[in-house]
């Protein structure tokens, strides 16, 4: 028994601010930004949270299951920009949705959330616990960012991306994931200050800081070894992939990918020129933009993979 995809839904913020309206607040141009990632606009939240865009692609994601939020047995998302330390977005969400039989819990594997969250949906349901699930990926990066500091606050954008998954015979097919703490620090984010007062060395709050071409390195290469081992233990060949459904950190990033695999760019389909980098929720949101356009077909091959901060990385291959 695996999990297959039943429904999926996506949240954007209304806000939608353009490479030009960075360049009008700090010293930077569309040029560079799209040049350099293929990042032209982002979603930036004014009012939501991450639980109501959470909420918001959940309900789609339930409507085209045909399920009620009664029905559903575990909520996983995948975030590393709750709205609270605690209560979990999961919690808020299950709260919000009235999912009152529903399991529900955070994932931080940072960019690889959704699809962390996804496996671990998989374990319960493959082992009978559970039947019903609701997987999400979201972020607030907004908030995270240092507004100061361009060469990390341009790339992320905000964002919810859900499916929801039940027991099936045939849908996840293989997976593989992995992380490497011992490089967490090219990437990371320092949360809150200890401001207990019998402690003198109060750490400093910090903001999202990024060694960029080392996740860059760290990136080009795993993405495209851990997908080439999920095909294998799939027993299947990148010719049988209808779509790869990377992670949208950075164009140059997905070329690199499709050029390892020797596997034609049309098979990347892409949502950063418009949402950028949305960690958790990009695997998502574009699975429901790719979708909702009518581009996929019951019994099409399609691989997931995400990497990030961690250092995390995962790839799925699914049949739709
Ligand atoms: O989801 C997490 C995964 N994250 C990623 O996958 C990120 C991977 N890394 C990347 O995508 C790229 O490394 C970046 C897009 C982040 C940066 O591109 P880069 O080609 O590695 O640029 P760089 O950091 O080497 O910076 C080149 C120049 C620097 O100026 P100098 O020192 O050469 O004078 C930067 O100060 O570009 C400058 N720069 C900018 N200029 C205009 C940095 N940010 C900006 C900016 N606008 N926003």
């Amino acid at each position: 028994m695996t999990i297959r995809i039943m429904g999926t839904g996506s949240y954007l913020p209304e806000n939608i601010v353009t490479n030009d309206d960075l360049a009008r607040i700090m010293d930077t141009s569309d040029e560079w930004i799209a040049s350099r990632t293929g990042i032209r606009a982002r979603h930036l939240v004014k009012e939501e949270t991450t639980a109501q865009m959470s909420a918001e692609a959940a309900k789609k994601a339930l409507d085209e299951a045909g399920m009620k939020a009664e029905d559903l047995d575990l909520i996983i998302v995948g975030t590393l920009s709750g709205d609270y330390v605690t209560p979990s977005t999961a919690c808020e969400v299950q709260a919000i949705l009235g999912a009152e039989k529903a399991v529900a819990f955070d994932i931080n594997a940072a960019c690889s959330g959704f699809m962390f969250a996804m496996n671990t949906a998989y374990a319960y349901i493959h082992s009978g616990i559970y039947q019903n699930a609701l997987v999400i990926g979201a972020e607030t990066l907004s908030k995270l960012m240092d507004w100061n500091d361009r060469s990390t606050c341009v790339l992320f954008g905000d964002g919810a991306g859900a499916a929801v998954v039940r027991a099936d015979k045939t849908g996840l097919i293989h997976f593989t994931q992995g992380a490497d703490g011992s490089k967490g620090m090219v990437l990371s984010c320092r949360g809150r200050m200890n401001n207990n007062p019998l402690v003198k060395n109060f750490v400093k709050p910090d903001y999202v800081s990024m060694d960029g071409q080392e996740v860059y390195k760290f990136a080009v290469s795993t993405v495209p070894a851990s997908i080439q081992k999920v095909l294998e233990e799939a027993d299947l060949e990148v010719t049988d992939i209808k779509y790869f459904l990377l992670h949208q950190a950075n164009i140059r990033i997905i070329q690199s990918v499709a050029k390892r695999l020797k596997a034609d760019m049309n098979k990347f389909p892409t949502t950063l020129e418009h949402c950028g980098n949305i960690s958790a929720g990009s695997v998502p949101i574009l699975l429901d933009e790719v979708h909702k356009k009518g581009m996929l077909q019951r019994g099409d091959k399609l691989v997931m993979a995400g990497f990030g901060a961690g250092l995390t990385w995962s790839a799925a291959v699914m049949e739709w």
